[in-house]
């Protein structure tokens, strides 16, 4: 039973103010922090209302207080259900949905201290059996980056060949090394910035950052054994300019309509053997999805972030029009974790792999590496460096330690 519940406001990885929840239970205690985005899609529920975090903090406690002190923190989907009452708007945008996300995730961390468990166990069941492989992020640009950097805005690998977690963290981090080394080689005044997720922002373009990042995924394979391939998160609806109808690259000064976008996408899968692209095509462009994911879909994973943004109703529109094989799961762009894991359903009953993420601003929650566990996903994408981002990694380390000793898993909590 849900004795308390604190909340506060905390700084997020970009210098942001954001909400942190403690829901305290008689014999449990729960505490989650919400992220935000820099590239949001258009549909996501509302973070916070006019007026941000300042606009809600000395108040929004009290409210949701009212409201589920004396509820059983285990009843997860009534709790969620409440908190869309107590807001009473479609898209969350009286209270927010980062409010009520860490309000829904903080009572799923009591739930799971009361029965004593972590909670990737409490929401997965027994124990789980798999252990997602993490996408991490080698080069920024975009919205996550100063403006010489690539349009593109996530330059990402993922190591299929890792045999275990720490096998794969490890290999993302040895390709991050390698690209920097070879950013620097290119450009003298190279300083060493990163972007908002903690890859490397050089002044390349996309062309340049694609060869670096394709290189070194192969280097870092034949050194290590360990095959690692290349993934891209286009943003494209930063960079669709909707007057023109056109995908403006600025870098290379090259504007492309939808159909040239496609093809231009088919053709760095083919070049580059992509194995996983996100957002190629704007939020809202089925059909332009669907074209893709027609000519490309069996060779690399077409992931929806901004078009779907974790929303159910939406997935299946998409499911509907065969746009995409793969979705972003993002537990703020929907607002409760009962309706996130919804969209995880309705992902993988269909054939859609899913694909937990953070945020381009982040705190040191690791929430997120419990939820891929608990509903095994089988890929989270979650940076590669940077203290906001090696919680998750350090978590999933943990994580796998346990499950690979079920004993000590019982004895430590
Ligand atoms: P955001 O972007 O967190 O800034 O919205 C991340 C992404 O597009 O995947
Ligand atoms: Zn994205």
């Amino acid at each position: 039973v849900i004795e308390d519940i604190r909340v506060r406001k905390i700084l997020d990885s970009r210098g942001n103010p954001t909400l942190e929840v403690d829901v305290i239970t008689w014999n449990g205690f729960g505490r989650a922090a919400a992220p935000s985005g820099a590239s949001t899609g258009v549909r996501e529920v509302v973070s916070f209302p006019t007026g941000g975090v300042d606009g809600i903090i000395e108040e929004v406690e009290d409210i949701i207080s009212a409201e589920l002190i004396g509820m059983d923190a285990e009843d997860l989907q009534e709790i969620d259900l409440v908190l869309k009452e107590i807001d009473g708007t479609p898209n969350l945008s009286a209270i927010g949905g980062n409010t009520t996300v860490a309000v829904s995730m903080a009572v799923a961390k009591a739930a799971a201290a009361s029965y004593n468990l972590p909670l990737y166990r409490f929401l997965g069941g027994n124990m789980p059996s798999q252990i997602p492989f993490p996408l991490g992020n080698m080069i920024n640009g975009g919205a996550h980056a100063g403006r010489n950097a690539p349009d593109i805005q996530e330059f990402l690998v993922l190591p299929v060949g890792a045999s275990n977690i720490t096998e794969a963290v490890f290999t993302n981090v040895a390709v991050h090394k390698r690209i920097r080394e070879k950013i620097q080689a290119k450009d003298a005044l190279f300083t060493g910035g990163k972007g908002d997720e903690g890859g490397w922002a050089p002044n390349l373009t996309n062309q340049e950052a694609l060869e670096i990042q394709t290189s070194s995924c192969a280097e870092v394979s034949d050194e290590t054994g360990v095959l690692v391939k290349p993934c891209l998160d286009m943003a494209a609806s930063e960079f669709w300019d909707s007057d023109a109808e056109k995908y403006v690259y600025s870098k290379e000064g090259v504007k492309r309509n939808t159909g040239e976008q496609v093809d231009y996408v088919n053709d760095i899968i083919d070049t580059y053997k992509m194995f996983y692209v996100e957002d190629p095509i704007r939020e809202g462009d089925f059909q332009g999805f669907a074209d893709l994911t027609q000519k490309a879909g069996k060779k690399c994973l077409i992931c929806g972030d901004d078009i779907f943004v974790t929303n159910a109703e939406i997935l299946a529109e998409g499911i509907e029009k065969s746009a995409g094989n793969s979705i972003i799961i993002k537990p703020n762009q929907i607002g409760t974790l009962s309706d996130t894991y919804n969209t995880v359903n309705l992902a993988r009953t269909n054939g859609y792999v899913p694909v937990v993420s953070h945020r381009s601003g982040e705190t040191p929650d690791e929430t997120i590496a419990h939820l891929a566990v608990a509903w095994s996903c089988p890929i989270i994408k979650t940076g590669a460096l940077g203290g906001e981002r090696i919680a998750k990694l350090n978590e999933l380390i943990r994580i796998e330690e346990e499950m690979s000793n079920p004993e000590m898993a019982d004895i430590k909590w």
